[in-house]
Formats: structure tokens, sequence, C-alpha cells
């Protein structure tokens, strides 16, 4: 509604300033104005996709609210406070499921070969992809451990090593990505492929994970941080 009342006040204003005279200029403007509101129609549709970084990079805030839980079950275990095994297994598979099979296929297959395509930034992308394959392994090690934190002082001691090393790879493994990859891909792609690029990423996410397949990522991890007193954001907040 606003946008058609702005359709018509530039539409007066143009034709009582610039083309008043002419006698069929009001047609013509009309359809000159039309056209452009399209544009903005597409445009605005256009704004509303969800471009690749912007997709991969909320990926990555899934996966920083899984580093903080681990870094808060490193805490409690290492002081000897209790923290629920079935949580950290949870994540793991969280992990596995939408940031290894998913998140980092789509860098894998989306990305990285269009990175070596364009001679750019290859170094950067052989070690991400050197990156997911270790982070694979310390998974898998974190699942293997993660059921008998509470009455093996091994097994405590692995899982905790795997957390450990999970989120000093991860942190800055992300950042880098958010920072330099990401921000690049526009540079090396036309705007057509970039479009495409995410059009794939949407058809890969609904094949993977049905409809809403970040919502329910979102609502998972949520429901975990909740398990383990980590939701309320405001506890974070600094007294000052
Ligand atoms: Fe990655
Ligand atoms: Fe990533």
């Amino acid at each position: 509604m606003t946008k058609l009342l702005v359709t018509k006040r530039d539409l007066m204003h143009v034709a009582a300033t610039t083309l008043a005279p002419a006698v069929f200029a009001p047609a013509i403007i009309t359809r000159t104005a039309f056209a452009e509101e399209n544009k903005k129609e597409e445009k605005s549709d256009t704004a509303e996709e969800v471009t690749p970084p912007e997709d991969l990079m909320r990926e990555h805030g899934v996966l920083d609210r899984v580093l903080l839980i681990y870094d808060t079950a490193i805490r409690r275990l290492s002081a000897n406070e209790d923290f629920d095994p079935a949580v950290i297994s949870d994540c793991a598979k969280l992990v596995q499921d939408f940031i290894e099979n998913y998140h980092e296929k789509s860098e894998e297959d989306f990305l990285f070969p269009r990175f070596r395509k364009a001679n750019q930034l290859t170094d950067l992308v052989a070690t991400l992809l050197e990156q997911h394959q270790a982070g694979r392994n310390v998974t898998l090690n974190i699942l293997k451990s993660a059921a008998r934190v509470r009455g093996e002082a091994g097994a405590k001691h692995d899982c905790i090593n795997a957390m450990h090393a999970f989120i000093t790879m991860y942190r800055p493994h992300a950042a880098r990505e958010d920072t330099v990859l990401f921000p690049k891909l526009r540079d090396i792609v036309s705007g057509h492929e970039f479009d495409a690029i995410g059009e794939e990423m949407e058809k890969r996410e609904h094949q993977h994970f049905g409809e809403d397949g970040f919502e329910k990522a979102v609502a998972h991890v949520a429901e975990l941080e909740r398990k383990v007193g980590l939701y309320d954001l405001k506890q974070f907040t600094p007294k000052i």
C-alpha cells in the first residue's frame, strides 16, 4: 500500500514539473513509473533471499552456540562438577548432522572449487578442507568418550581434550571464513552464479532437512542450552 502511494506521488510530481505540456505524457509517465516500481519490487524480493555468505555465517552461529556448551562442559568437568553426558553427545551429533554433513559439505561443494578455479585463496581453502577432516575425527573422539565422562577418569580426560581441540580449531576456522573467504565470493563469481549458488544451497538444505533446517538446528541447540543453564542470555552481561 505504501509503495503504491509513493508511486502516485512520484508520478504527480514528475508530471507536474517536467512533462506537463505534453498531451500524452501522463500515459508515458505511468508506464515508466510502473516499470520503475516493478524494478523496486523485484529488488526487494531479491533482498529477502538469504545470500550464500549470510546463510553460511548464520550456520556458524549455531556452531558457536555448540562451542559455548563445550566450553561450559570443559569448565565444569575440570572442576569435578557434574555435566550431563547426553548433552555433550547431542552436541556432537548436531555437529555431525548440521555442520559436518551439511554446512561443510556446502563449503566443499559450492565454494572451495570456485576459489580453486579462480586461483584465489587456494592455501586458505586447502587448510580449511584439512580442518574439516580433522574436525570430523575430533567429533568421533568426543562421541566415543562422552557417554563415560561420569564414571571413567580416562574417558573424561579424553572428552575434555577432544572438546578443547574442537573449540581451538573451529573458532579461528569459522572467523577466517566469515572475514576472508565468504566476503571474497562476490569478487570471484558473476552475479548470476552468486544467485545460483544460493539456490543450490537452499535446495540442498531442503533435501537434507526438509523445511526449516536452520530453524530446527537453532531450536535444537537452544534446547541443549536450556538443559545446562546456558540459555538465558542475560547471565553473560557483566555487572558493572
Ligand atoms: Fe569450513
Ligand atoms: Fe564454515
